[in-house]
C-alpha cells in the first residue's frame, strides 16, 4: 500500500522539484503515472525487469499484451531496435514528438516481458513536455501503458488515475487534462506494407502523406474470431468498457433521439451536443461531430460518466469513422463489445 503522492507541475515554482522527485522514483524502479498529450501513462523504468512486471500486476494486464516504450530524443531509438528503416525516420521527422507509436524489431535491451513475447518493440516519443522531461531526468526509457485498470476506459485526468490506482502506485505527476484524449496511433513497420494496428492521434491520411501504402489491420474495425492471432494483442481484449451495457447507434440526431425516447426500459444516451434538446432520457454528451477532436478529447471521461446515469443500457451516437473519428469509433466499438445498430 502506498500513500500515492501527487506532484503538481503548476504553479511553476514547484515544477523542478516535483519532476525531479518523480524522475528519481522512476529511476529507482517505482511506478509513476505521467501525463502525455494522449492519455495518462503508468510508467516504469523499461530497463528494470521487476518494475516492468509490476505494471502488469497493478493493471491486471494479460502478459501477452506488450507495452510501449517512451523516449525523449531520437538518439534513444536505435539501441531499442535491431534495425530502423528509412520510413521510420521520415515518420519521426514529421510526427515526433507526437501521438505515433512505431513497431520495429526489438533489440536485446527489450525484455520478453515488455514485448509480450513478440520479437518487436513499440516505441513512441510523446509531445507532452513533462513526459519528455521525466524521461530525460530519469535517464531511462519508460515503459508505459495507459494508466487504467485493464479493461477500463483510459485516463485523461489525474482524477481518473486516482480512481484506478490510489494507494497502488508511488506517485502521479499532474500535467492537467490530456489534450488529444485518445491513445497514440500504433503502426507496424515490421510488415510490408506498413500496417495500422490501432488508429489514434495521427490519422490514416497523415500517415499516407509520408508512406506510399498503409494497410489497415482488420482488427481495427472488426472482432477477431476466438483463437485468431492478433498483430496487436491489445486489440483482442475487451476494452474501454463501462459497467453499464453499451450499444452503438448509427443515424441522424432526430432518429437517434426518437429511438431513445420511445424506449420503455431504463436507457440513457451517450450523445452529441446537437442531440441534447431532442432527448427525454438521461444523457452524457461527448462533443460535436462538426469538430471530431472534441469527441476524441471527451470520449474516455464520458465512458466513465455513463456509469453514474443509473440506467441499464446506454446507446451511444456513433461518430463517422474518418480522420480522428476512426480512433473514437474504434474505442467505442470495443467499449460496446461490437454491439452496433442502425436507426
Ligand atoms: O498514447 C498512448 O499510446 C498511451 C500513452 C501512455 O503513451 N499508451 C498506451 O499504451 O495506449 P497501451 O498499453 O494502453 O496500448 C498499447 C497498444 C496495445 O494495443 C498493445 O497491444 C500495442 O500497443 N503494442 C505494444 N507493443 C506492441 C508490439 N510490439 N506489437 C504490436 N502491438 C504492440
Ligand atoms: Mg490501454
Amino acid at each position: 500500500m502506498y500513500n500515492t503522492r501527487i506532484f503538481h507541475t503548476t504553479p511553476l515554482p514547484q515544477e523542478p522539484t516535483g519532476l525531479q522527485q518523480a524522475a528519481q522514483l522512476l529511476h529507482d524502479g517505482e511506478l509513476v503515472a505521467i501525463p502525455t498529450e494522449t492519455v495518462y501513462g503508468l510508467a516504469a523504468n523499461a530497463l528494470r525487469e521487476e518494475s516492468v512486471q509490476r505494471i502488469y500486476e497493478v493493471k491486471g494486464r494479460p502478459s501477452n499484451n506488450p507495452l510501449i516504450v517512451h523516449i525523449s530524443d531520437l538518439s534513444e531509438l536505435e539501441p531499442l531496435t535491431t534495425s530502423v528503416p528509412a520510413s521510420a525516420y521520415r515518420l519521426a521527422e514529421r510526427y515526433w514528438p507526437g501521438p505515433l507509436t512505431l513497431v520495429l524489431p526489438k533489440s536485446e535491451l527489450i525484455s520478453p516481458t515488455i514485448s509480450g513475447g513478440l520479437d518487436t518493440v513499440a516505441v513512441r516519443m510523446p509531445a507532452h513536455p513533462i513526459a519528455r522531461e521525466l524521461i530525460r531526468l530519469s535517464g531511462c526509457p519508460l515503459a508505459a501503458p495507459s494508466a487504467n485498470l485493464s479493461g477500463k476506459p483510459s485516463p485523461t485526468t489525474v482524477q481518473h488515475v486516482l480512481e484506478d490506482f490510489d494507494g497502488k502506485i508511488a506517485a502521479i505527476v499532474d500535467g492537467g487534462d490530456c489534450t488529444i484524449g485518445v491513445e497514440s496511433t500504433v503502426l507496424s513497420l515490421h510488415t510490408h506494407p506498413p500496417r495500422l494496428l490501432r488508429p489514434g492521434g495521427v490519422t490514416l491520411a497523415q500517415l499516407e502523406e509520408v508512406l506510399s501504402e498503409v494497410e489497415v489491420d482488420r482488427a481495427v474495425l472488426s472482432r477477431l474470431e476466438k483463437g485468431a492471432t492478433a498483430s496487436s494483442p491489445g486489440m483482442l481484449h475487451k476494452h474501454y468498457a463501462p459497467v453499464t451495457r453499451l450499444v452503438l447507434l448509427q443515424g441522424s440526431s432526430e432518429d437517434f433521439a426518437a429511438f431513445l425516447n420511445s424506449k420503455a426500459d431504463k436507457v440513457g444516451a451517450l450523445c452529441f451536443d446537437e442531440d441534447i434538446p431532442l432527448l427525454r432520457v438521461p444523457f452524457v454528451s461527448y462533443g460535436t461531430p462538426r469538430c471530431p477532436e472534441t469527441l476524441a478529447h471527451r470520449i474516455f471521461d464520458a465512458l466513465r460518466e455513463i456509469d453514474r446515469l443509473g440506467v441499464e443500457t446506454v446507446y451511444a451516437h456513433c461518430p463517422s469513422a474518418d480522420g480522428i473519428g476512426l480512433a473514437v469509433y474504434n474505442r467505442l466499438l470495443r467499449a460496446a463489445d461490437f454491439q452496433i445498430q442502425k436507426v
